[in-house]
C-alpha cells in the first residue's frame, strides 16, 4: 500500500511551510508523495496534504488556507474552473486557460497559475514524437484539464482540435474561449457519440482523454477505440492502474502515454513556484512510481 513507500518527510515542527492539494475526490493523489519526497530531498521543512472538499466548500476551504497561512494549494477535479474568481489574481497562462491548476499565496494575496499545459507538453514531447503543427487532435472532456491541453496545443501551433464532452454545453463554451484566444485553430464540437468519435478517431493523430473516466478501478474506456491504429498517439491523463483505453489502445500498438509524466512536470513546476528552488525531478518521478 501507499503507506509503504511514503518519504521520510522532515518532522512537522512550528515553522513549517504548508501546502497542499483541494480536489474531490482526493484519496488517490499521488501528489502529496510527490512533493513530501521533493521536500524531504532538499531538505526544506515544508509538507504537502491533501484536501477533500466538495464543490460547496470551495470558497471557505480557499479563505480558510489564506487565513491558516498556507503558502500554497493545488486544485484538482472539479474545482480548476471554479476556483478562478476566489483569486485576487491570476497570472497571464492561467487568465488564457480559463483554469487554475496551483495557487500561490504571497503577501496575503491568492494568485493562480496554470502548470497543466506546460506539464503536458513536456510529458508528450518527451515521451514521443509530435509534431503540432502537423498533427489534428480529439480532445475527449470540457473541464479544467481540457482547456489547458487545448490551450496548449493550440500555442504549439495545432490547426484543427475536435472536443467531445458528455455535457455538450461545456464543449461549445470551450470551444467559443478557444477560438477568442487562438482564432488560427479550428474547434469544432463533436457529440458523444460512438459515430461521432469513429470520425474523429479516423481524422485525427492525437487523442486526448482528459475525463475523469479510468479514474475509479473497472471503469470502461471513455470511447470506443476501433480504428484506433499505431499511428495514433493516445495520452489519458488519468494515472494509476492501467486505463482500460490505453489497455486497448495498446492491443493495437498505438502510441500511449497514462498520466504520470504530467503529473511529475505539472507538479515540479508548481513546486518551483511555491519554493524558488529548482524542483528535484528524479526523486518525483521516483516517488510518483512507487506502487
Ligand atoms: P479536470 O479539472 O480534471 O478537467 P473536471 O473539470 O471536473 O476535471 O472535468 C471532468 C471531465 O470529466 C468533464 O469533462 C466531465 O464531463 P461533464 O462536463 O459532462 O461533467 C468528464 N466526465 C466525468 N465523468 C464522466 C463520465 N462518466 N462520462 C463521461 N465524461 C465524464
Amino acid at each position: 500500500m501507499e503507506s509503504e513507500h511514503r518519504p521520510s518527510p522532515l518532522p512537522v515542527g512550528g515553522a513549517t511551510r504548508v501546502v497542499g492539494i483541494v480536489g474531490d475526490p482526493v484519496a488517490h493523489s499521488r501528489s502529496p508523495r510527490m512533493h513530501n519526497a521533493a521536500f524531504s530531498a532538499l531538505g526544506l521543512d515544508w509538507v504537502y496534504v491533501p484536501f477533500h472538499v466538495p464543490p460547496g466548500d470551495l470558497p471557505a476551504a480557499v479563505a480558510g488556507l489564506k487565513a491558516l497561512g498556507a503558502r500554497g494549494f493545488n486544485v484538482t477535479v472539479p474545482h480548476k474552473e471554479a476556483v478562478v474568481p476566489l483569486l485576487d489574481d491570476v497570472s497571464p497562462a492561467a487568465g488564457a486557460i480559463g483554469a487554475v491548476n496551483t495557487v500561490v499565496v504571497a503577501d496575503g494575496r491568492l494568485v493562480g497559475h496554470n502548470t497543466d499545459g506546460e506539464g503536458f507538453s513536456v510529458a508528450l514531447h518527451g515521451a514521443h514524437r509530435f509534431r503540432a503543427e502537423r498533427s489534428r487532435a480529439l480532445v475527449l472532456g470540457a473541464g479544467g484539464s481540457a482547456r489547458a491541453v487545448c490551450d496548449q496545443l493550440a500555442r504549439e501551433g495545432i490547426p484543427a482540435i475536435r472536443i467531445s464532452n458528455r455535457t455538450e454545453a461545456k464543449a461549445r463554451d470551450l470551444a467559443a474561449h478557444l477560438a477568442r484566444h487562438h482564432p488560427g485553430c479550428e474547434v469544432k464540437v463533436l457529440a458523444w457519440s460512438p459515430l461521432d468519435h469513429r470520425a474523429a478517431i479516423n481524422w485525427a493523430e492525437l487523442i486526448v482523454n482528459t475525463t475523469t473516466v479510468g479514474l475509479k478501478p473497472g471503469d470502461p474506456s471513455p470511447i470506443n477505440t476501433n480504428g484506433i491504429s499505431p499511428g495514433h498517439i493516445v495520452v489519458d491523463l488519468v494515472y494509476g492502474p492501467e486505463t482500460a483505453l490505453l489497455r486497448e489502445c495498446r492491443a493495437v500498438r498505438a502510441r500511449c502515454l497514462d498520466g504520470l509524466p504530467m503529473l511529475l512536470h505539472q507538479g515540479a513546476l508548481a513546486f518551483t513556484l511555491w519554493t524558488g528552488e529548482a524542483a528535484p525531478l528524479e526523486v518525483m518521478r521516483a516517488a510518483l512510481e512507487a506502487p
